[in-house]
């Protein structure tokens, strides 16, 4: 039976017994004694399993001494207390397979060094075997993990909500496009344009930036709902904190207002966080030491206090009075710039806040207005070091008001029928928010740039993998 490494070194009293692990070799280093120590990893835990290897067995040198980084290979050992510093066993091996060879060591891009993160970058279908890119998707594993199981102790249902879409729910036009049709023989309007309005079998079609309008219509007959998916935005922004592609998890809570979803925002980060502190410690005492000095510190912090809530409006005051100098100028109704949005977080409440009741025209058209008729009732979280990580609102419950909206914002009815008939069929007051998946993983491991934190970024000039 194989077992993982992770097991093997949480386990204890297993001295003695013998144990097969299967895996890649991170180093080898050779001693003058006649043996070798093989760090031997298989992505199950941060640390690898220290395999000790004789020159008694029958390959040592036709093999074990030729083994580098990213070999392959099959163990059979005998588990022992371990001399070394950092770790309590290792393995003396009775058998050590070679399973599978790199070709040219020389020219891996992988080899043992450490390497740039843009180096990673160019090789994303191997950087996963490297320390920092396994911690990063074991973490992001583990927050995944940690908010399903949040929700389901919540009592929320999840639903698969479409990727395909006829409508724009942010109404930011940054849509991309979906087409079945034939290139080489495309339809014409009479004017000879092109005619897109045949693209998915006869209507247009898109690829979703949000799954809210959907899961609206699920949180509207169960109650508590979340969806958890991909989602694009075609913006050609070039940021450390912007995808062509990201994950979002999007709850959405019927009779509920906006003070209840800044409430289960709140209550779900702290729930992650604890959840990664706990799991991860490994991988996050290795962020600590190499990434960001922070990182742990940090996620404590967010635990045991709690996050800052301010209107809108404060939030414009709070920034007009302050001294620092920003690129774009403040007043009542921009919409906040990163840079604001790290001031207020980073450097003047120094935790994650929560601003409220946004100016009405700088928001879409589903946000619940409210009664001074110039602000919304929309909520943004924003980090230190990173702004924004969750978007939300209270919904415009009220057909009339939702109408008067689209109408002004022109959005197209006749693709939202369906979303009206939510408010004219047992309406009730309901809010949800969408969280920035990638943004979370992002903030956790203290990695600056997005396209770190995901196993294969989409971003301009970035598809070939
Ligand atoms: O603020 P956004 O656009 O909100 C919505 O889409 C709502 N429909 C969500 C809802 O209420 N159900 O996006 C939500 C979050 C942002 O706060 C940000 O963290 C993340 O999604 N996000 C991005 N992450 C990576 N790359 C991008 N291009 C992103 N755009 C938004
Ligand atoms: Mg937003």
């Amino acid at each position: 039976k194989v077992e993982s490494v992770d097991s093997l070194l949480k386990s204890s009293g297993r001295e003695g017994e013998e144990v097969r692990v299967q895996g890649w070799i991170r180093t080898r280093r050779d001693s003058k004694a006649g043996l070798s120590f093989l760090a031997v990893h298989d992505g199950s835990c941060f640390d690898p399993i220290q395999v000790v290897a004789e020159n008694r067995l029958h390959n040592y040198q036709s093999e074990v001494q030729r083994l580098t980084t990213g070999c392959a290979v099959d163990i059979i050992g005998t588990v022992k207390p371990s001399e070394g510093k950092g770790q309590s066993i290792e393995l003396l091996a009775s058998e050590v397979k070679v399973v599978g060879w790199v070709e040219d060591p020389d020219t891996y891009p992988m080899s043992p060094k450490r390497h740039t993160m843009e180096h990673l970058r160019e090789h994303a279908h191997l950087r996963v075997r490297t320390n920092v890119s396994g911690a990063v998707a074991r973490v992001r594993n583990c927050i995944a993990q940690a908010i399903h199981r949040f929700y389901h102790e919540n009592g929320f249902l999840y639903v698969h909500t479409p990727i395909l879409t006829a409508s724009d729910c942010e109404g930011a036009g940054e849509m991309f496009r979906v087409s079945t049709l034939d290139m080489e023989n495309l339809p014409r309007t009479d004017k000879g344009a092109i005619d897109y309005s045949k693209d998915f079998f006869g209507e247009e079609s898109y690829l979703t930036v949000s799954g809210q309008l959907n899961v609206e219509s699920y949180c509207l007959a169960m109650s508590k709902v979340y969806t958890f998916g991909p989602t694009f935005r075609a913006e050609n922004s070039n940021t450390t904190r912007h995808l062509a592609e990201f994950w979002m998890v999007e709850p959405e809570v019927a009779f509920a207002d906006l003070a209840d979803v800044a409430d289960l925002s709140e209550q779900m980060l702290k729930y992650v966080f604890k959840a990664v502190l706990e799991e991860r410690a490994d991988d996050m005492a290795f962020f600590a030491q190499r990434i960001d000095k922070e990182a742990i510190s940090r996620l404590e912090n967010i635990v045991d206090n709690d996050f800052a809530r301010i209107n809108y409006s404060e939030a414009i005051e709070i920034l007009e009075k302050c001294k620092e100098k920003f690129e774009f100028p403040v007043s009542w109704g921009i919409d906040l710039a990163s840079e604001h949005e790290r001031y207020l977080a980073e450097k003047h409440f120094k935790k994650p806040v929560i601003v409220m009741n946004y100016p009405k025209d700088i928001k879409a058209f589903y946000m619940r207005m409210n009664d001074d008729g110039k602000t919304v009732a929309a909520m943004d979280v924003l980090a230190p070091g990173i702004g924004e990580i969750i978007g939300g609102a209270q919904r415009e419950e009220r057909l009339e008001k939702l109408d008067e909206r689209m109408d002004e914002m022109e959005v197209p009815k006749e693709h939202l029928d369906w979303y009206r008939d939510l408010r004219r069929y047992g309406t009730v007051p309901h809010a949800g928010f969408g969280l920035g998946f990638d943004r979370i993983v992002s903030y956790v491991t203290g990695m600056g740039n997005i396209r770190d934190v995901i196993p294969f970024p989409r971003t301009p000039k970035n598809i070939a993998f």
